[in-house]
This record gives structure tokens, C-alpha cells and sequence, in this order.
């Protein structure tokens, strides 16, 4: 893919090679790349102790340079289910097919790892269901995740959707 888009990565070309899995060296780029993201509330707080817990949970987007373009964490909730969270790419690139590249990566991640479902809770619904996901009742998903919503500045005000993939069908 050229992207070309507002001279970010001028003349650079990214391809699925460019999503990678995260090591620890990337903790404080992913926080700065995420931290815009969390002041808007579009996307869940995650504190530094919990990146660095799951930084290797992650896949980048990155431009040849190391520039963080996008990124998607798989957060593990027990043996079959695993959550999309963090998934964002720069508002400069977007629409160029980063984020579903890092969706289609997270997905292949998911079945190597034995998983059978894949869920994320959010506002982009389409963006999902045009890929597969179908939406659910939010009670249908263990009632731990939602441990996390008091660190959520919508949390009196939610309006975000749950939607989940089933790997099992897609073997089937
Ligand atoms: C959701 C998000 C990650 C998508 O990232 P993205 O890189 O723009 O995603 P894509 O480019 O793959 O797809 C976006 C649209 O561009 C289109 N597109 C994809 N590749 C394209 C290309 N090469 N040229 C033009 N358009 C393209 C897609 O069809 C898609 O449209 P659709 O959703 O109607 O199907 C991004 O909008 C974002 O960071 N949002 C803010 C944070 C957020 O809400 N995250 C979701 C939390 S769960």
C-alpha cells in the first residue's frame, strides 16, 4: 500500500509485513501513540502497569522508521476468548486499510493461539460487522470485563456496542 497520506510517511509502502508483535522496547511509544486516544475517550484507559503486563498482547502498524501508525491489543479472558482493545490507527492514515490489516492480524493471531471467539466492545460498529463480527447483547459476555468500565470516562453515558467473531465457524 503507498502511503502518501499528508506527507506522514511520505514515500514509504506498507504491506502486512508491517504489522508486527509488540516487545517490550515499544511500551513508551505505544503510550504516547495511545495516550490521545484515552483524552478523547475513544478509546478504553489503560494504565502503564497493564500495557506493559500485555505488550506482547500487541500488534503494530509501523512504518519502516519505527513510527507507531496503528495498534491492536489482544486481551486474554481465560482459555477461548480474547478482546480487542487499543485498536486505533493515526487519524492521518486512516481509511488506507491499516486497521484491517491489524484486525485480519489479530484474527490469525487468535486461531494460532487455539482461540474460539474474538470480541470488542466500541463505537465502530460497522467497521466490524463489515468484517464479520456480529453484534451480541453486551450480557451475553462474562460480567468480569465489565470491571473495567469505572475506568471509562463515558461510563454514565455508554453507548458503545458489543460485537464478537467466532473462529469455531470459520473452521467449520
Ligand atoms: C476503527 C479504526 C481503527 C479503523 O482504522 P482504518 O485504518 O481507518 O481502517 P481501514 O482503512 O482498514 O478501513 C476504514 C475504511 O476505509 C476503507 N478502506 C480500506 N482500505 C482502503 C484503501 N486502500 N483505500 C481507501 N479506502 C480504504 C474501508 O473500506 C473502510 O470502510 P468501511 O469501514 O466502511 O468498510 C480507526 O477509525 C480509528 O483509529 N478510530 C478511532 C479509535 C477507535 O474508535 N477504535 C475502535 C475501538 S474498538
Amino acid at each position: 500500500m503507498r502511503c502518501w497520506s499528508r506527507g506522514i510517511c511520505s514515500v514509504e509502502t506498507l504491506t502486512s509485513d508491517s504489522v508486527v508483535p509488540a516487545s517490550s522496547e515499544d511500551l513508551l511509544r505505544l503510550e504516547a501513540f495511545l495516550s490521545p486516544f484515552f483524552q478523547r475517550g475513544e478509546l478504553l484507559f489503560i494504565p502503564r502497569e497493564k500495557l506493559k503486563k500485555n505488550i506482547r498482547r500487541f500488534l503494530l502498524a509501523r512504518q519502516p522508521s519505527g513510527a507507531i501508525l496503528g495498534s491492536l491489543g489482544l486481551f486474554e479472558w481465560g482459555k477461548d476468548l480474547v478482546e480487542v482493545r487499543a485498536f486505533a490507527v493515526d487519524a492521518k492514515v486512516r481509511g488506507m486499510g491499516i486497521g484491517s490489516m491489524l484486525l485480519e492480524s489479530a484474527l490469525s493471531r487468535a486461531r494460532l493461539d487455539g482461540k474460539q471467539k474474538v470480541f470488542a466492545l466500541t463505537y465502530k460498529i460497522a467497521f466490524f460487522t463489515a468484517r464479520g463480527f456480529c453484534e451480541v447483547p453486551k450480557e451475553s459476555l462474562p460480567h468480569k470485563i465489565w470491571g473495567d468500565c469505572v475506568l471509562c470516562l463515558n461510563r454514565e453515558n455508554c453507548k458503545e456496542k458489543s460485537v464478537i467473531f467466532s473462529l469455531k465457524a470459520q473452521e467449520d
